[in-house]
């Protein structure tokens, strides 16, 4: 067995696309999204610049399968499995969590705007460092002893969800060369029954990724992916303690927030 150089053990890397050139992929269906005069609002599953989406989304129509029939065999929950200290993120471990703590908080709604109460809400993110604990995840930043990434909460009759944590660092990975995803935290929602769960990112305001990144960029209508970056609220922001995001969910209507496949990085 011959040692390898750095250049082969890059070598995958080294094959793929410079972000110029994603960009340039991604600023070509912009344009043409932009002059189809299109009103679709959801992420395409079929887009080119996100590499491997182009090979596993579906595509055919899903089996349509009888959702009381899946309910039987589906996994359940009940409210009083979730613990109001699951939403709090940074006081699972004995120690404090590493990096800029802060209050995201925003309600669940319907498309008119009423409240969906008692929802389970789920999150998982990377730490500050822009690292998840998962065996997938191996580039070379820190692992938080104090701080694991998930959480979950219940809407309130308002429809309200809050959570404290950690801001998430941004993350390399390896659709393309030096590809690097914008913070986010991923959101599930559950819905009254497992048919209905939805999932979805939500992202921080004037990240300078946003442009670069091929997820972000699959929702091509600009005012729908604008639906998914939180907005800071000083009023919410706690002295001494942590600052401050709110970012609400829409499942339905026009401004629907856009949501997506459920192994999306
Ligand atoms: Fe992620």
């Amino acid at each position: 067995m011959t040692a390898t150089t750095p250049d082969e053990r890059t070598s995958s890397d080294a094959a793929a696309a410079t972000q110029a050139e994603v960009s340039a992929e991604i600023a070509e269906i912009a344009a043409a999204y932009a002059a189809s005069g299109s009103t679709e609002t959801g992420p395409r599953l079929d887009y080119a610049p996100y590499r491997s989406s182009v090979l596993r989304h579906p595509t055919k129509d899903p089996h349509h399968a009888d959702p009381e029939g899946i309910e039987l065999w589906s996994p359940v929950f009940g409210h009083r499995d979730v613990d109001p200290l699951e939403a709090d993120l940074t006081i699972a471990h004995r120690g404090e969590p590493v990096g800029e703590r802060m209050v995201v908080t925003g309600r669940v709604l319907d498309g008119a705007g009423r409240p969906v109460r008692h929802q389970l809400v789920e999150i998982w993110q990377a730490n500050a460092g822009g690292r998840y604990i998962h065996k997938r995840d191996q580039h070379p930043a820190a692992i938080d002893p104090n701080f694991t990434g998930v959480g979950r909460c219940l809407t309130g009759a308002d429809g309200r969800y809050r959570f404290t944590t950690i801001k998430p660092g941004p993350y390399p990975w390896k659709n393309h060369r030096n590809a690097w995803r914008p913070a986010h935290i991923h959101f599930s929602v559950f819905g009254t029954e497992f048919t209905q769960r939805m999932i979805t990112q939500m992202y921080f305001p004037h990240d300078p990724l946003f442009a670069l990144d091929p997820i972000y960029q699959a929702i091509p209508d600009p005012a729908a992916r604008e639906r998914l970056v939180a907005a800071y609220d000083h009023d919410l922001t706690t002295p001494e303690w942590a600052t401050g995001y709110r970012w609400d969910i829409v499942l339905t209507g026009t401004h629907r927030t856009p949501t997506e496949q459920e192994d999306d990085q």
